[in-house]
């Protein structure tokens, strides 16, 4: 015990009287303190750093509106005066928690979903669902043609007799290979008696954990993992803000957006001038707290002009402000009316969004004016800091990009379409992976990398990632290596 209460002042001291007599913290988290203040000093203390320990949603609901980071009306009343400790969080929306677990009197759930969140962040958390981030793992997992590039690259790769035989991955490497971005299904498999300081404690034993995946399927049934980008336990808006965050997930060949933004004009400047922003101010004041954008400032953040007046309203649906599906699979395309695509059907019956030959399955996908509504979103942002010559004259190149590099997709996918043709790679007819052959692999390369490569780099301005590294260069290349593949065979 005496372990416990040296935890509990040192805590005191440090917070300054963020618990105490007329605490804003409850009862009920004041006594996860007692005994995790000691046993996770790092949860806490980050805990006491966040605006949860500091602001109640009472007085959350008190500032003016532009300045609210809460999107609720009305917070139940057993929670609008109280600070948002571990059991507001860890408790809440008790009996749909599937890994809820007795602890200490409490029936407690680890994995606070978006559905806890929703409570007082009901917007953010209805808006995420229109991501294809919420829907990242059904996507994949309930499209044959992704499962099939999944098996490829994940699968243990076997000699016998001179052939290659691919055993199928297991669930741990899914797990630390696709699932670690799009998301692990979690779930309750039983409890284990932990041995602690303070006894021995019975803890859940959750399959698929650790995970933060943008599409991650939470034991209480919803799907996506705020954590992704708001990092537990300070939720600090700074981290959404700021680029690298995003770069966990968004830098690989298939997906550079983060290596492009760090070698633009714009990553230069943030790294430049970013100690003189202000990344905390609620709303982002364009020029005033900051001089040139991150990924949130034009994929998700409110901003506002020299006089308040609004230039962009804040957005959890990230492709708000997006025209194109730049990740083609395999051409880039309209986006998707609904984030779960896994229901699309094309011309030939494959679950793709795009015949074969580049043609949208438009029912599926958003229409013009929709597209219009979003390109003019976005070009507000630019325009709060450029003229219009540039901001027309940047996006005219990249409907120009997309044009070309779906060209040079659709000129690599015929001479696949003639290479099974002729019996030197085993395709769609045979029943065979798509992903397997030398020639499919180049194939994949040529959009997975090469074009959504140079569509980055056009979209964000990475001139690089466009050219000579992943970009065009290797896109002419890779389709004479295709045709002289052909030719050897033949
Ligand atoms: C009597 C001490 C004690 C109290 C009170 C207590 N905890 Fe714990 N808690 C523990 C111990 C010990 C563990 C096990 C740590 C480990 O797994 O190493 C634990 C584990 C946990 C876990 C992690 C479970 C997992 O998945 O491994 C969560 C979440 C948690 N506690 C939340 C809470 C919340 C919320 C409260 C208050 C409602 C609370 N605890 C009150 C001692 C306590
Ligand atoms: C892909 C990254 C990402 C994910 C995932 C994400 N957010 Fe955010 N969030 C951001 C960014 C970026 C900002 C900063 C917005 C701004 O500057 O206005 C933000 C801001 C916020 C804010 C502060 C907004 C305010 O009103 O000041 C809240 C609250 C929030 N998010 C809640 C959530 C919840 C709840 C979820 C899960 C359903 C979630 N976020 C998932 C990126 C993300
Ligand atoms: C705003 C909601 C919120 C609050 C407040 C909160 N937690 Fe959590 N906590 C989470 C989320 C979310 C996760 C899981 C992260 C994830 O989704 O991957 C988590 C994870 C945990 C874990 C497991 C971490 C691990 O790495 O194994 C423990 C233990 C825990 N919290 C304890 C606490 C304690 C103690 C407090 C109070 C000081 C607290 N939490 C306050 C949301 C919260
Ligand atoms: C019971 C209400 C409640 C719940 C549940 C809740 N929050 Fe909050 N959240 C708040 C309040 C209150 C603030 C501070 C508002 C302020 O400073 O004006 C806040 C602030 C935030 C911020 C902005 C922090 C900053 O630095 O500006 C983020 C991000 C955030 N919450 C994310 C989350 C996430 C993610 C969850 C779920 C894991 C969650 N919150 C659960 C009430 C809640
Ligand atoms: C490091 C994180 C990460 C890993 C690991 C990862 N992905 Fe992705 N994946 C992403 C991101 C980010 C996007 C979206 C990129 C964009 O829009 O520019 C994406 C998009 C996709 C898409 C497009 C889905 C659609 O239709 O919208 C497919 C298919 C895909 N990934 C397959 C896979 C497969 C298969 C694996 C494992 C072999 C994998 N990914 C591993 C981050 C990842
Ligand atoms: C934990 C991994 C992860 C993190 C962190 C992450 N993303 Fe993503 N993101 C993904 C995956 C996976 C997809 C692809 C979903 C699909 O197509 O299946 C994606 C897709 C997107 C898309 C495409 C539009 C859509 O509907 O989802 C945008 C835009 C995006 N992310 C922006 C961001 C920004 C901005 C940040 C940082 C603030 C960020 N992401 C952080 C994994 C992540
Ligand atoms: C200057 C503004 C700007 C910044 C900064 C920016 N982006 Fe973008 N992003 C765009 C534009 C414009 C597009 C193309 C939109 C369209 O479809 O018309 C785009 C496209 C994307 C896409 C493809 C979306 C899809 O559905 O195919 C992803 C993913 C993405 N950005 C992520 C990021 C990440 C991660 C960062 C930070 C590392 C970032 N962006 C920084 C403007 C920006
Ligand atoms: C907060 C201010 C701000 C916003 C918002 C902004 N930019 Fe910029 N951008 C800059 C600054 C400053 C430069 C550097 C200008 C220079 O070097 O002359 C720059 C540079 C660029 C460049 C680099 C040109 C080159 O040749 O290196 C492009 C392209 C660009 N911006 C496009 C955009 C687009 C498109 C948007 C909206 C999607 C946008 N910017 C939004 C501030 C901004």
């Amino acid at each position: 015990m005496k372990k416990l209460l040296f935890g509990f002042t040192l805590i005191l001291g440090f917070s300054g009287g963020a618990l105490g007599a007329d605490s804003l913290v409850s009862e009920d988290s004041e006594t996860c303190i007692e005994c995790h203040a000691s046993l996770h000093p790092g949860i806490v203390k980050d805990w006491l750093k966040s605006a949860h320990a500091k602001v109640s949603p009472a007085q959350a609901l008190n500032k003016p509106k532009l300045e609210r980071r809460i999107s609720v009306e009305k917070v139940p009343e057993h929670l609008a005066n109280k600070a948002i400790g571990c059991a507001e969080c860890h408790t809440m929306n008790e009996g749909t928690h599937q890994d809820s677990f007795e602890h200490n009197d409490y029936q407690v759930h680890t994995v606070v979903t978006p559905n806890d969140c929703a409570v007082c962040h009901e917007a953010e958390a209805r808006q995420y669902q229109k991501n294809l981030m919420s829907k990242a793992r059904t996507i994949l997992l309930e499209n044959p043609v992704y499962m099939d590039l999944m098996t490829q690259i994940n699968g243990t790769h076997r000699l016998e007799d001179k052939e290659i035989i691919v055993i199928p991955p297991n669930a741990d490497t899914n797990a630390d290979a696709c699932l670690y971005c799009h998301g692990t299904k979690v779930e309750m498999e039983g409890l284990k008696t932990v041995d602690s300081d303070m006894g021995e404690m019975e803890v859940p034993i959750l399959s698929g954990w650790p995970n933060q995946g943008v599409g991650r399927l939470n034991p209480d049934g919803t799907t996506g993992s705020c954590s992704a980008c708001h990092v537990r336990h300070q939720y600090s808006i700074e981290m959404a803000r700021r680029p690298y965050t995003c770069s966990e997930c968004h830098k690989g060949p298939d997906v550079p957006a983060y290596a492009v933004y760090q070698v633009s004009k714009h990553g230069n400047i943030h790294s430049t001038h970013n100690k003189e922003w202000d990344f905390r101010a609620v709303p982002w004041k364009v020029g005033k707290d900051f001089t040139a954008p991150t990924c949130g400032a034009c994929h998700v953040s409110l901003l506002v002009g020299e006089d308040g007046e609004i230039v962009a309203e804040r957005t959890h649906q990230m492709n708000n402000r997006s025209t194109w599906r730049l990740f083609g699979v395999p051409y880039a395309h309209p986006h998707p009316k609904s984030s779960d695509t896994s229901t699309i059907r094309n011309k030939a019956g494959l679950p793709l969004p795009t015949e074969l030959t580049g043609e949208p399955v438009s029912q599926f996908l958003i229409d013009a004016k929709e597209q219009q509504q979003r390109r003019d979103a976005m070009k507000t942002i630019c325009l709060s800091c450029h003229g219009n010559g540039w901001v027309d004259g940047h996006f005219e190149r990249l409907e120009n990009t997309i044009a070309t590099t779906n060209e040079m997709t659709l000129t690599s996918t015929k001479i696949l379409i003639t290479a099974w043709d002729k019996g030197v790679a085993k395709g769609l007819e045979h029943h065979d992976s798509i992903f397997n052959d030398v020639i499919e692999k180049k194939w994949t390369e040529q959009w997975l990398f090469y074009a959504n490569s140079a569509r980055l780099a056009s979209a964000m301005a990475g001139a690089d990632y466009g050219v000579f590294a992943n970009g065009r260069w290797y896109l002419s290349k890779n389709i004479q290596e295709m045709l002289d593949y052909i030719h050897m065979r033949e």
